[in-house]
């Protein structure tokens, strides 16, 4: 099958696409057939941080959508023929990748099986950290950082589907109304604006950050008694000031997760979840497929640069069949 490799570590040009063997399904997993797969900014971190020797380069890419092609024994629900959308551990940049079957979910009713391609990391992410971790629920007041990245529109959509008063923080104007298209209360350009001061009478019972650094007072501010900040990612910076005083008099919970190298048990669990709580919400239209553009499977690398510009809104894809 042809793969896009990182074949060191480096820029957007040390992908390659490349022949290589087609994985066969073990036991408990599904081979899929790729027709599309979802960038993420975690492909672009294992490209330029990962240190690469002599052992096999890894295929990129966390999220496909396509149709089963193969079976391997003990698989429960799936067939050959089925087509479906799935989280991946690596390898989505890829004509077939191979994954526990408790890993797939069927493509929501009114999507396209290419766009379905653009769901599990995001939804994933947000239902863990946001609902799960954080119990964000009707009543409460969110924030979540970078609305216009897939994890920021995506948390944006799911809040706003369920009533939840959401607020965000964007690199642009334009991104800040196109934030609030889909549902936004209100989006602060960070660039422009403290962010601090424009939401400073909000009170937020839950901050979802992926910026860390200086926006860690400020979340610690904005939020009021037993209000929690969860961790998801850290681009401003991994070290940050916190007031302990603060934390203590506010009962703040802070924490944060890694959805990547969580098990396939884990990972199963949450996909059920999904299944039960955010299909039935996308089925009903309230979350909508936010492709910005897609890219041909042998143009990874310009896609990946598109990415790390930050020019996009949504999701990038890549076309794979
Ligand atoms: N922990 C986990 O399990 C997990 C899972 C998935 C994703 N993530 C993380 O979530 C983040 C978003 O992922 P994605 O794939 O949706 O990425 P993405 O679409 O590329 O979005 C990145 C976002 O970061 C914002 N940003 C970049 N630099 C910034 C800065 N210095 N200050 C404030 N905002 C900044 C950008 O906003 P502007 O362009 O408006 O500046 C953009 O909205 C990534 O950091 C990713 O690693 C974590």
């Amino acid at each position: 099958m042809l793969a896009i490799l990182i074949t060191r570590k480096g820029g957007p040009e040390v992908l390659e696409l490349r022949e290589i063997p087609t994985p066969t399904p073990a036991s408990g997993e599904v081979l899929i057939r790729v027709k599309a797969a979802g960038l993420n900014r975690s492909d672009v971190y294992s490209r330029t941080s990962r240190s690469y020797g002599s052992a096999d380069p890894a295929i990129p890419g966390l999220e496909v959508s396509g149709t089963i092609a193969a079976c391997g024994p003990g698989t429960q629900r799936w067939a050959p023929g089925d087509e479906v959308c799935a989280l991946v551990s690596g390898g989505g940049y890829a004509e077939y990748v191979a994954v526990a079957g408790g890993q797939c979910l069927p493509i929501p009713d009114g999507w396209s099986l290419e766009e379905a391609a653009s769901l599990p990391e995001t939804v994933n992410t947000v239902w863990d950290n946001a609902f799960r971790t954080g119990h964000l629920k009707p009543g409460e007041n969110f924030l979540v950082h970078g609305g216009s990245s897939g994890i920021g529109a995506t948390a944006i959509q799911l809040a706003s589907a369920m009533q939840i008063p959401v607020y965000t923080t964007a690199g642009t104007d334009e991104k800040c109304r196109w934030c609030e298209s889909l549902g936004a209360t209100r989006a602060v350009n960070y660039k422009t604006q403290d962010f601090e001061a424009a939401l400073k009478d909000v009170a937020f019972d839950l901050v979802l950050d992926m910026t860390g650094g200086d926006y860690t007072i400020k979340n610690l501010h904005l939020l009021r008694m037993d209000g929690r900040l969860v961790y998801i990612s850290a681009m401003r910076g991994k070290d940050a000031q916190i007031d302990i005083r603060e934390i203590m008099e506010k009962r703040i919970t802070i924490t944060g997760s890694m959805l990547k190298p969580r098990d396939t048990a884990y990972k199963t669990r949450l996909a059920a979840e999904i299944e039960a709580q955010v299909w039935p919400l996308i089925a009903k239209g309230a979350i909508k497929p936010l492709v910005y553009k897609t890219f041909p499977l042998e143009q990874a690398a310009a896609a990946q640069q598109l990415m790390e510009s930050s020019e996009h809104r949504g999701k990038i894809l890549l076309r794979v069949s």
